[in-house]
């Protein structure tokens, strides 16, 4: 249970236990939510100790009345919405007027229940109090992550933009420049690079943009059933070109064809990544390993490598957003750190999971498990 702190300011003493009698096993629940919000009292007999509390405790509820023997409710509420705290004040009164409640409007009082009210009329005005109090801190913190998360992503995608985006401008200004010579062909290997380059920019946007797609929901998913070994054997396809360069052998272990609904796009990201991975952070003439089989509930996808490794520190953080681990064996090997929280948030649209197991220097082993319904034979 939530635990909401009202504070009662009434300068009637028996207003403020009645309140309290109320509220005290009153629960407010909302089917959107898992846990309800219960209440824990404070009271305060004049505005002055009620600003000395708020000045003290983190309120969240704050019951007012206005007519109080020192500084009236209104300019304790004035007092409260200077000092910017956060919380929601309800005033109670007896003597509501039009221009009290404009005022008291004004100062920013979330609502008002005239003086004398019933248990029912008070349960009510704290519902909805304690509603929008939930929704408004909700928002709020929805926005704060939402704008770190734009801010991580422009940042990381500048950066990340910069160095390509240089090494492109220096090639093009040396063949302004005819620096290497008159004939095209002395410029090749700078229009390769440019290319790779280019590629490499690309991939990282379209990386990005899945991301911020599943992330939100809009992924276009196109659902059927698949050969989850065509799809895998796609993947080591267009991975070969970069295993032949470490001369690493890859060596499958699975059977002919499996069939199972999914996204065939989605398994080829899962297979490309772990794939490519295990190749990037293997040894020269290491081997990389991928197996496919079910079992009972599973479906389980294992891909293993003889590679640098990584330590149980470095594990835990493996599937964040941009994790890329920083040493002499990685410093040359070029990547953006998302590959493997994308392959994670995938694995999740099928209420799947993914595990590693690893050993410094001697290899890493992707496991993937995918729940799936025995297919009809
Ligand atoms: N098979 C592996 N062996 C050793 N380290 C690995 C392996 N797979 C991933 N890592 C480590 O985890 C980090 C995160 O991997 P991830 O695939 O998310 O990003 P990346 O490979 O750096 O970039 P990207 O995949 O986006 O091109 C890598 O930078 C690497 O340090
Ligand atoms: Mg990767």
């Amino acid at each position: 249970m939530s635990d909401l702190k009202v504070l009662i300011v009434d300068d009637e003493p028996g207003i403020r236990s009645g309140i309290s009698r109320i509220l005290r096993n009153y629960r407010v629940g909302y089917p959107f939510l898992e846990e309800d919000f219960g209440f824990t009292l404070t009271e305060a007999e004049t505005g002055e100790i009620a600003l000395e509390i708020l000045e003290k405790q983190e309120i969240d509820i704050v019951l007012l009345d206005n007519k109080l023997p020192g500084m009236e409710g209104i300019d304790v509420l004035e007092q409260i919405n200077k000092r910017n705290y956060d919380t929601a004040v309800m005033m109670i009164t007896s003597y509501a007027s039009l221009e009290l409640a404009v005022t008291a409007t004004k100062r920013g009082a979330y609502n008002f229940v005239p003086k004398p009210f019933t248990p029912e009329e008070l349960r009510g005005a704290i519902e909805s109090i304690t509603k929008h109090l939930f929704l408004k801190r909700m928002t709020k913190k929805m926005s704060e992550t939402a704008r770190q998360i734009r801010f991580q992503f422009l940042s990381v995608l500048s950066h990340e933009l910069k160095s390509p985006i240089n090494a492109i401008e220096g090639y093009l200004k040396i063949m302004q420049e005819k620096q290497a010579g008159t004939s095209i062909d002395d410029y090749m290997h700078m229009i390769n690079r440019s290319i790779e380059r280019i590629t490499g920019m690309r991939s990282l946007i379209m990386d990005m943009l899945d991301l911020t797609r599943i992330e939100n929901g809009t992924k276009s998913r196109n659902l059927k059933e698949v050969d989850i070994i065509e799809c895998t054997k796609m993947a080591i396809s267009s991975m070969e070109p970069m295993a032949i360069q470490k001369n690493i052998k890859i060596l499958t272990a699975f059977p002919e064809s499996l069939i199972l609904t999914a996204d065939s796009n989605e398994v080829e990201i899962i297979c490309n990544n772990l794939i490519s991975n295990a190749i990037k952070y293997n040894r020269d003439n290491g081997t990389v390993t991928v197996s496919i089989f079910t079992d009972k509930t599973n479906l389980n996808i294992i891909v293993e490598d003889t590679g640098i490794g990584i330590n149980a520190e470095e594990q835990e953080f493996l599937f964040q957003e941009f994790m890329r681990i920083k040493n002499k064996k990685t410093q040359n090997i070029s990547g953006s750190g998302l590959g493997l929280s994308i392959v994670k948030k995938i694995i999740e649209l099928y209420n799947g999971t993914i595990t590693v197991e690893s050993q410094p220097d001697v290899g890493t082993k992707f496991i993937v498990k995918i729940p799936f319904k025995a297919q009809p034979a």
